[in-house]
């Protein structure tokens, strides 16, 4: 069976177009008894890495309420990851970056020693056999432009975890009247029935 993580991380709730084409893509996966994972970042955040977290993850000894908290979703996160066939990670385009909420996640789960570790050869990332489907929405038309900070980082750090099969399914020119919203979401439709 196929196991699917997906993360939602618009700030519009039902007026994200991200989060839509992401439970079209579920739908068509539920479909064949996939096993379905979702977390909604924005409806229920995650917290934010600080120093105290941070020290919590490098050496887990002696936590405060806060810090085994954290550490524990972050384990938590982490097994979802592992497990994952299939990572489909929804990314807005909010200030020209990811929305802070995908930030914290990414923040959470790459941890020294569980999603990779460093050799002699360099960096190495720990999670294989899961491929990404990045679903990026935009207001605007960014794609393979300077503008374009996003998918670059996604993909560097995504690589860094090991992640390294990773396909990017583009929405763009959404605030640029609705004809041209529509044809960019049809399109978006049709690259994501290509990946279920
Ligand atoms: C706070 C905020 C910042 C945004 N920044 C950008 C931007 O830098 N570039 C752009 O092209 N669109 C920008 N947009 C437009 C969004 O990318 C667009 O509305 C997209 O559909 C958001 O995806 P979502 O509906 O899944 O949240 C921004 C929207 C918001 C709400």
């Amino acid at each position: 069976m196929t196991n699917v993580l997906a993360l939602k991380s618009s700030i519009l709730g039902d007026y994200s177009s991200s989060s839509k084409l992401i439970d079209e893509l579920l739908a068509q996966y539920a479909q064949q008894q996939a096993a379905v994972t979702v977390h909604d970042l924005a409806e229920q955040p995650l917290p934010v890495l600080d120093g105290e977290i941070a020290s919590a993850m490098r050496s887990p000894e002696q936590l405060n309420d806060k810090q085994q908290h954290a550490l524990n979703l972050s384990d938590q996160l982490i097994a979802e990851l592992e497990s994952a066939d299939l990572l489909v990670i929804g990314a807005p385009m909010y200030n020209f970056m990811i929305p802070t909420q995908l930030k914290i996640w990414i923040d959470l789960v790459a941890r020294a020693g569980k999603t990779f570790t460093y050799t002699e050869q360099g960096p190495e990332g720990l999670i294989t056999g899961t491929r990404a489907v990045v679903v990026t929405t935009r207001g605007g038309m960014h794609k393979d432009q300077a503008s374009d900070q996003m998918i670059p980082y996604l993909k560097n750090v995504l690589a860094f975890i090991g992640i390294t099969d990773v396909e990017v399914v583009y929405a763009e020119s959404l605030a640029m009247g609705p004809e041209a919203a529509a044809v960019n979401l049809e399109q978006a439709r049709e690259q994501l029935a290509v990946v279920a």
